[in-house]
C-alpha cells in the first residue's frame, strides 16, 4: 500500500507548490510583501550608531516603531515594481491619459497639493490647509482640526480613533485576502467598512481585466444608504452631496431625474433601454477591451458585486456612479481632484469623462 500511496502524495505536494508558486505573487502584494526584514520598516530605538539613518523620517521616534510617518513611507516614484504604494512624488508625476497610463495609481497624487495648488487635492497634514474650505468639507460639517490620513479626521483606519497609527494599528500586516469590511486590515484599502477588489497593483497601469472593482448600491430612493460603498465612503465627511431628503433628487426622498445633484450609487440600467447611458462607455474603453460594453478606466463605474474586477458591464447592478467616477481620492493635475481636465475640454484636452456616460453629449 504504502508505496503507491507516496508518490500520489509527492505529484500533489508539487502540484500544490507549483500552485502557490504562481498565485503568490498575485494574493500577496496586498499586505506586506513576504520576506522583508523587519528592520526593512521599523527601527527598536530610533537609534544607529548613534544616530538615525538617512532613509528614516527625521522627524521621530515614531508609534508602532517605525522608520517614518505615513506620507513618509509613502512617498516615492512607482514603477510597477514598488511594494509600497507611493501617494506622493517629490517631482512632477506622469498623469498621462487621465491618469491611466502614467505613474500615478488609482487614488492620484499629493504632488500637486504639496506644490501649493490647494484646489487639486486633499490637503492634508503637513501641507497647508485649503484656504478656500479651511477644515469644512463642502457637503458636510467642519473637522475638529486639519485633514490627516488616518483616524478621527481623516480618511484611513478607524475614524473613531484620534491619530494616524491608533486607527491604523495592525491593518498593514493583517491578511487582506477576504474584504468583509469587518475591520480596518480587511476593509477596502484600510477605509473601515468599505468594500471592494483591491487591484495588487493599486492600478498602476490598469486594463480591463487588472484595477479595482469600486463597490456601489442600486439605490432606490435618495435617503437610502449602503455603508459599504465607496460613495458612502466619501459621504462621511460630504454627506449631502450623496444621501438625504431633497438633497440630490426633486422630491421628497424622490430619486430620478431631473436631478438635484449628480446621482451617486444610481445604477444607470434604471435609465431608458435606448438612452445615451447604454452605450457606456463611449470613445473610453479602457485598454484590452473587446465585446459590448467594456468597463472604463477614465470614468469608472462600480458594482454590487465585488469578488472580481468586471471587463465588461452589464446594466444591472454593475453600472453604478461614484463619486470617483469623476474624481480621484489623493489629487490630480486638474481643479477638485477631477480624474480628467473637465475645464479644459473641449479647448485643450481630447479627453473628457462625462461623455463616457453622457456618450450623446460628446
Ligand atoms: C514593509 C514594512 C514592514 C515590515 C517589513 C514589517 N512591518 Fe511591522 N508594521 C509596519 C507598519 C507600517 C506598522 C504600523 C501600522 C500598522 O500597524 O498597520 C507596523 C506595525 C507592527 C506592529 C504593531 C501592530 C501589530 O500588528 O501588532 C508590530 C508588533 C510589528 N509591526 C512587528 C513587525 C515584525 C516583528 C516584523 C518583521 C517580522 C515587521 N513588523 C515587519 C510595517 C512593516
Ligand atoms: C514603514 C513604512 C510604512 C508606514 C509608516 C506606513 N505604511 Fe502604509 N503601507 C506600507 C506598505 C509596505 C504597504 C503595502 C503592504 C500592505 O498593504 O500592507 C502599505 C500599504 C498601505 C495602504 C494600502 C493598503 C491596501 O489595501 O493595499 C494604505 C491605505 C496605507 N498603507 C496607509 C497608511 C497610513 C494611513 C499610514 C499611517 C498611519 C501608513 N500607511 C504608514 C508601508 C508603510
Ligand atoms: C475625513 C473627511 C473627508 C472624507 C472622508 C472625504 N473628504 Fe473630501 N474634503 C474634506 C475636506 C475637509 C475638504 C476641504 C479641505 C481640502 O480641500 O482639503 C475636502 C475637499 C474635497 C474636494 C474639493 C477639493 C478642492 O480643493 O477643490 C473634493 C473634490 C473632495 N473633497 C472629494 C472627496 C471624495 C471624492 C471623497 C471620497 C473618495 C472625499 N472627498 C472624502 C474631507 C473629506
Ligand atoms: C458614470 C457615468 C456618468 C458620468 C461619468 C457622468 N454622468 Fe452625469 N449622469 C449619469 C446618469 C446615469 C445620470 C442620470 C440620468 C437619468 O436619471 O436619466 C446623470 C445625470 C446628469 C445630469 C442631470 C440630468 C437630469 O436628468 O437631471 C447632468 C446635468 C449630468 N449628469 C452632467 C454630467 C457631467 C457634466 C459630467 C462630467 C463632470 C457627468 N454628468 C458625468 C451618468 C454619468
Ligand atoms: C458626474 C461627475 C461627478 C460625480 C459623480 C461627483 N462629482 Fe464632485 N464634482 C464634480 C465636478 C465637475 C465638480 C466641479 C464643480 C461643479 O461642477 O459642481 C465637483 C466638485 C466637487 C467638490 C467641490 C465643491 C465645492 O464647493 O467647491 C466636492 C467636495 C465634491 N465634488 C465631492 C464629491 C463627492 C463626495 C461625490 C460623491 C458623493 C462627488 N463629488 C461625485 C463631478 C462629480
Amino acid at each position: 500500500m504504502k508505496e503507491n500511496v507516496t508518490p500520489k502524495i509527492t505529484i500533489y505536494f508539487i502540484l500544490l507548490t507549483n500552485l502557490i508558486f504562481i498565485l503568490y505573487p498575485v494574493i500577496s502584494l496586498a499586505k506586506i510583501k513576504k520576506g522583508l526584514p523587519c528592520s526593512a520598516c521599523h527601527t527598536m530605538h530610533y537609534s544607529q550608531h548613534g544616530g538615525i539613518l538617512t532613509h528614516w523620517g527625521g522627524s521621530g521616534p515614531y508609534k508602532a516603531l517605525v522608520i517614518n510617518d505615513c506620507l513618509g513611507c509613502h512617498t516615492g516614484n512607482n514603477d510597477g515594481t514598488n511594494y509600497i504604494p507611493y501617494v506622493l512624488s517629490t517631482s512632477p508625476p506622469d498623469y498621462s491619459n487621465a491618469g491611466v497610463s502614467g505613474n500615478t495609481l488609482a487614488g492620484g497624487n499629493f504632488y500637486w497639493v504639496s506644490q501649493g495648488q490647494e484646489d487639486r487635492g486633499h490637503n492634508v497634514k503637513p501641507f497647508p490647509p485649503d484656504s478656500v474650505y479651511g477644515y469644512t468639507p463642502p457637503g458636510g460639517s467642519p473637522l475638529s482640526s486639519q485633514l490627516s490620513c488616518a483616524g478621527l479626521n481623516g480618511c484611513h483606519g478607524d475614524r473613531s480613533k484620534q491619530g494616524d497609527f491608533e486607527a491604523i494599528l495592525g491593518a498593514h500586516h493583517a491578511n487582506d485576502d477576504v474584504i468583509d469590511g469587518n475591520t480596518v486590515g480587511t476593509s477596502y484599502r484600510f477605509l473601515l467598512g468599505i468594500k471592494g477588489y483591491e487591484d495588487p497593483k493599486w492600478e498602476y497601469k490598469p486594463n480591463v481585466f487588472s484595477h479595482n472593482q469600486y463597490k456601489g448600491a442600486d439605490r432606490i430612493s435618495e435617503t437610502e444608504v449602503d455603508k459599504s460603498t465607496i460613495s458612502y465612503f466619501c459621504a462621511q465627511c460630504h454627506g449631502n452631496f450623496h444621501s438625504g431628503s431633497s438633497q440630490i433628487s426633486a422630491d421628497i426622498g424622490g430619486w430620478g431625474s431631473p436631478w438635484l445633484r449628480h446621482p451617486t450609487d444610481y445604477d444607470m440600467g434604471n435609465t431608458l433601454s435606448d438612452s445615451e447611458y447604454r452605450n457606456y462607455p463611449g470613445d473610453y474603453p479602457g485598454a484590452g477591451a473587446t465585446g459590448s460594453n467594456p468597463y472604463s478606466l477614465i470614468a469608472p463605474v462600480g458594482s454590487e458585486d465585488v469578488s472580481s474586477p468586471k471587463s465588461n458591464i452589464l446594466f444591472q447592478k454593475d453600472a453604478i456612479i461614484t463619486c470617483i467616477s469623476c474624481h480621484r481620492a489623493h489629487g490630480t493635475p486638474y481643479k477638485h481632484n477631477l480624474r480628467w481636465d473637465y475645464y479644459g475640454w473641449p479647448e485643450t484636452t481630447s479627453i473628457n469623462g462625462c461623455n463616457a456616460c453622457h456618450t450623446a453629449k460628446n
